[in-house]
């Protein structure tokens, strides 16, 4: 069997649909082709309305958008084999993230919905695809996020260097790998983009703030940084997950509102910047104060002013983007979902029980076989 997957994301960012085709087949996995897909601007629209209120969707939408969803990542998934100058036959697989509606690891009835039908990629492609990767760790009682650090440990592991790795997307995670290879910890920081998105979109009417320019023009407002460092998430101990349920437009305003003192917006966007920055830099002081390298993948490793607050205050450690070591922060996240699809199709565990807080490994999402065949096997 072919050792090429193909891994499709999308984050809390909406920013569009990340598509990386992965050879497994080396020692080290080898980015064949990569490419972030716009989404079509009203299928956009109908996913942002959802994460702004999602109690106002109606069952019908909610089945709508699902398999408008999994049509596109359909789409994008011929668009990138055919790109990459491949066939079909020559993709052991498709890793399907989806585009998460919902991440509710804590409530009475724990859940993370991700939506684009898996059915649709299926059929459309004729490649066996992989989805619903949270569930089933959520069912072992564990957080459904974050799945990435077994492929950060499988790919960026050093023996001879304490690493953390952080993905700053809509959400930032860190995972930290110490050279001592003990129990990998890892867990989202908290906001990582999404509420400096959030506040650039609805001040500037563009989707984010080039290289932190605009945060750049303005200054921290401490009393406001102070009150949104005390928000419980941020003191609560690993494992933990969030998502754009907490951290969005409306808690921010609210928070501010409560603040009292009038700022200006771009004294906002710059004291967002900082959260981002302060958060992650405590978590990793916290947590794995002997880190002596961070490497950065995510839309966040683009954002200066954020990489400049980074370096300065985690000074002695030293900041690198994964492309020093062998991955583009753009597709390292989609790449873990292709490897996260092998690791299912292997039979083997995708979740790393100390991350999530499952009670045991267990193996990853659901199989949608190519048609006619199932990886066991032929169906008839
Ligand atoms: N040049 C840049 N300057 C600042 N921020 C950037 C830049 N490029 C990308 N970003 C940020 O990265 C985000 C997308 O990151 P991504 O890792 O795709 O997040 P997600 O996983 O949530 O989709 C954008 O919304 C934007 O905030
Ligand atoms: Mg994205």
């Amino acid at each position: 069997m072919s050792e090429y997957y193909l891994g499709l994301m999308s984050g809390t960012s909406v920013d569009g649909i990340d598509a990386a085709l992965v050879d497994f087949g080396n020692e080290r996995p080898t980015l064949l082709y990569a490419r972030t897909f716009d989404w079509p601007e009203t299928l956009r629209q109908r996913i942002l309305q959802i994460l702004a209120d999602p109690d106002a969707v109606t069952v019908r939408a909610l089945g709508q958008l699902h398999a408008a969803i999994g049509e596109q990542f359909g789409s994008v998934a011929l668009a990138a084999i055919e790109a990459a100058h491949l066939q079909r036959e020559q993709i052991a697989a498709i890793g399907s993230h989806g585009q998460t509606l919902y991440h509710d690891p804590d409530g009475e009835h724990p859940f993370s919905m991700q939506s684009g039908d898996a059915n649709r990629i299926a059929e459309i492609t004729g490649i066996t695809t992989v989805a619903d990767f949270r569930g089933r760790d959520i069912a072992a009682g564990g957080q459904g996020a974050p799945l990435v650090p077994a492929f950060h440990r499988a790919v960026f592991y050093d023996p001879d260097v304490s690493r953390a790795i952080l993905n700053i997307g809509g959400i930032a995670n860190l995972t930290l790998l110490p050279k001592s290879a003990g129990p990998v910890l890892g867990f989202d920081t908290g906001p990582g983009n999404g509420l400096m998105d959030a506040w650039h979109q609805k001040h500037r009417q563009s989707r984010f703030d080039r290289d932190g320019r605009w945060a750049g023009s303005g200054s921290i407002k401490q009393a406001m940084l102070e009150r949104l460092l005390d928000q419980p998430y941020f003191r609560q101990p690993p494992p933990k997950s969030t998502g754009r349920e907490l951290f969005n437009l409306r808690w921010l305003e609210t928070e501010l509102t409560s603040n009292g003192s009038a700022a200006q917006a771009e004294d906002v966007q710059r004291t967002l910047l900082e959260l981002t920055a302060v958060t992650v830099a405590r978590a990793l002081q916290r947590y794995a104060p002997d880190t002596q390298q961070l490497l950065v993948c995510g839309g966040g490793a683009h954002n200066r002013m954020l990489m400049e607050r980074l370096c300065a205050l985690l000074a002695p450690v030293e900041l690198a983007s994964t492309e020093s070591y062998g991955l583009h922060p753009d597709w390292v996240e989609a790449a873990a979902f292709a490897w996260l699809a092998k690791q299912t199709l292997e039979g083997k565990p995708g979740n790393l029980p100390e991350v999530t807080g499952a009670r045991r490994p267990v193996v990853l999402g659901a199989i949608y076989p190519a048609s006619g065949i199932t990886p066991f096997g032929p169906v008839d």
